[in-house]
């Protein structure tokens, strides 16, 4: 019996269920997108011009559209009828337009945005006004009509008018006319990878292929976070996978509301301005970006379904470059290549021990049909399957076919057999495991593989089985983190033996562990607030900290553990942070320590006070989160 026998295919195989248009019936031989900004209107104008081959001789055309206003359209040159349905919750209103039974087709379509458009935010940016778009996971329809699915792609033109500087997802080509940005994708992209972003935009050099874009107020900043290892990052990427083939990878730091950490938008990754923290502690969301350009970009999820494709391979990319990067730290002070290729090792599996536990900690608190490696969003909204599960389970799912596959030397080639195979193209589950089977088969593998319960590791709820791991690092902070536990245990409080100098020797990891330790600890042993409400003292350093990991966790131990109220200054301090961070790792469970630790009326009103400043999709997670949706 072949393991396709054994493998349920029904369930990581068929159409997209999250777009209505009818894209297996055609190739999009390439888009252009010529789109206007105004920032008096707060709306997109624009025009969308597809080349198509109709594969099976079909006469209608159907493409998604959200609360998008659609003026008209023409069908190889020809005006033409169109009709847009009802909207339907989620999937938005299809549009249907009438073509030739022809092979070749030419659609043009004339659109503008609407006040409700759920991919783009309008602000006043620190020194002028500011426009940027967020597509994923299916935003792209409230910004064009388009095939909305990641199992489209098309190479790209684009051209953008504004007063502002605009960047787009492609390489910039000179422009002729005042005020228009033109950019070109040569290698086919999917509709959730178009961006736009306007504003006084400036940039400077993070590498030999790379700069970085933001407002001039931070720029130096900016460039100081990211220009050490920018260029190292690509090179190690490129060793693992093959070499980078979009051209430039530049980075753009947007204002504070962007809600992702980070964005992989091809030529012009978008970046959250909580990574430029001062200690360059948050580069490897640069890193992850990056690894994007291999996996997501170049080889693609062709639905939300098997998003683990896109973020658990990036993932597993992200964690081998950044062991590779500690591996060349330790050899840069002096260690032989043998114990700096060790401690790159145990860097990466400290950096999994971290994954692990969020792998965990998701499991037993996310809805149970989201915590399976491929899901099934049939009627369902993907950004409320959205979580850690992609990343973590699909990282540990790779991880474990690392170590069954013989360890890295075995699974590196396989790497770059999986991705020149699949480059260009979008894939699902099947064709990974297919993959798996071609490529180790003939190595004599097939037993390693048939002993996988393919069934158990793509279809079932919850925490997989454990990893061993490496805790070497963990260590040293398990064991000052278990005298907390001691101190508190014993009642005594006369006399607290902590400060900042326990933990001068952790790198900044271990430092966001330990908190990460003692928040969790915390949960299942007596705290007194009064204890509680000494720490800053004890940790002036975690308390001054303007590194968003360190604040919200160090917040979370303060204020789940520490009786405050509203008017305390803790709580003050921590909320109007809130209001100013539109990111929504940070911003989400922000809200719920507001409304759990302070209470649900609090947590409401600091977000009504906030809530223009965030970007819609943050606007809609915060409000079903605390019960106004
Ligand atoms: N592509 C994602 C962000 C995303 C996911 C946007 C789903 C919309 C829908 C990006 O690459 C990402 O994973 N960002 C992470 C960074 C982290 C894992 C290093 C984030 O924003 O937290
Ligand atoms: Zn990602």
């Amino acid at each position: 019996m072949s393991f396709m026998d054994k493998l349920n295919i029904s369930k990581c195989r068929g159409l997209d269920p999250s777009t209505q248009s009818n894209y297996s019936d055609f190739k999009v031989n390439d888009t252009t997108l010529d789109l206007a900004v105004s920032f008096e209107n707060r709306a997109i104008e624009g025009v969308v011009l597809y080349n198509l081959f109709n594969k099976t001789g079909t006469d209608q055309l159907v493409l998604d559209t959200n609360v998008l206003r659609i003026k008209d359209v023409k069908v190889n040159d020809s005006p033409a009828a169109f009709e847009l349905e009802m909207a339907k919750p989620v999937v938005g209103s299809a549009l249907h337009i009438s073509i030739p039974r022809e092979s070749t087709i030419k659609i043009e379509i004339s659109f503008e945005t609407t006040e409700e458009c759920t991919a783009i935010k309008f602000m006043m940016g620190d020194t002028g006004p500011f426009v940027f778009s967020q597509c994923q996971a299916i935003h792209a329809r409230s910004l064009f009509p388009c095939f909305d699915t990641p199992a489209v792609k098309s190479p790209f033109k684009f051209f953008a008018k504004s007063p502002a500087r605009v960047t787009m997802s492609g390489r910039p080509i000179v422009s002729k006319i005042p005020d228009v940005y033109s950019f070109d994708q040569p290698i086919p992209i999917p509709s959730y990878l178009v961006s736009l972003t306007s504003g006084n935009l400036h940039k400077a050099p993070i590498g030999p292929r790379s700069d970085i874009y933001s407002e001039p107020t931070n720029l130096k900043q900016c460039q100081w976070e990211f220009e050490k290892d920018m260029e190292n990052y690509i090179q190690i990427a490129e060793a693992l996978v093959f070499d980078y083939e979009w051209e430039r990878f530049d980075a753009l730091v947007l204002p504070s509301s962007f809600p992702y950490g980070g964005m992989e938008i091809p030529n012009m990754t978008q970046l959250t301005p909580t990574l430029v923290c001062g200690d360059r502690s948050q580069t490897t969301v640069m890193a992850h970006e990056l690894a994007h350009s291999w996996s997501g970009n170049l080889v693609t999820n062709c639905s939300w379904e098997h998003f683990w494709l896109n973020e658990g391979w990036t993932v597993y990319l992200e964690r081998r470059i950044l062991g590779a990067i500690a591996a060349k730290e330790a050899r840069s002070q002096g260690k032989s290549e043998d114990e700096s290729r060790a401690y790159g090792e145990q860097a990466r599996q400290f950096d999994m021990l971290s994954g692990w536990n969020s792998l965990v900690e998701t499991c037993d608190s996310f809805d149970p049909q989201y915590t399976k490696l491929v899901i099934d969003l049939k009627g369902k909204d993907p950004d409320d399957s959205f979580s850690r599960i992609p990343y973590e389970k699909g990282f540990f799912f790779l991880y474990l076919l690392e170590k069954k596959l013989g360890g890295v030397e075995h699974f590196d080639p396989f790497i770059k057999f999986y991705f020149k195979k699949f480059r260009y193209k979008s894939l699902d589950t099947a064709d990974f495991v297919e993959t798996l089977y071609e490529f180790f088969s003939p190595l004599g593998k097939k037993d390693v593989l048939d002993s996988i319960d393919w069934n158990k590791q793509l279809f079932s709820s919850g925490v997989p089985d454990e990893p061993v791991l490496d805790t070497s690092l963990a260590d040293e902070v398990y064991e000052y983190g278990r005298k907390w536990v001691d101190f508190v245990q014993k009642g005594d409080f006369s006399l607290i033996p902590f400060s900042d100098a326990d933990t001068s020797s952790f790198s900044i990891e271990q430092n966001i562990f330990f908190l990460e330790y003692l928040s969790e600890k915390f949960k299942s042993i007596e705290v007194p607030p009064e204890l509680v409400k000494k720490l800053p003292s004890v940790y002036p350093k975690y308390a001054r900290s303007q590194n968003g990991e360190f604040i919200t966790t160090w917040n979370d131990i303060l204020i789940r553990n520490g009786n405050y109220n509203a008017e305390d200054e803790v709580v003050k301090r921590f909320a109007n942070w809130l209001g100013h961070t539109g990111r929504m790792k940070y911003a989400r469970p922000g809200y719920l320590l507001l409304k759990n630790g302070v209470s649900s009326e609090f947590a409401i009103s600091q977000f009504k006070k906030h809530e223009s400043f965030y970007h819609p999709i943050c606007r809609a997670m915060i409000e079903k989160d605390l019960g106004l949706a």
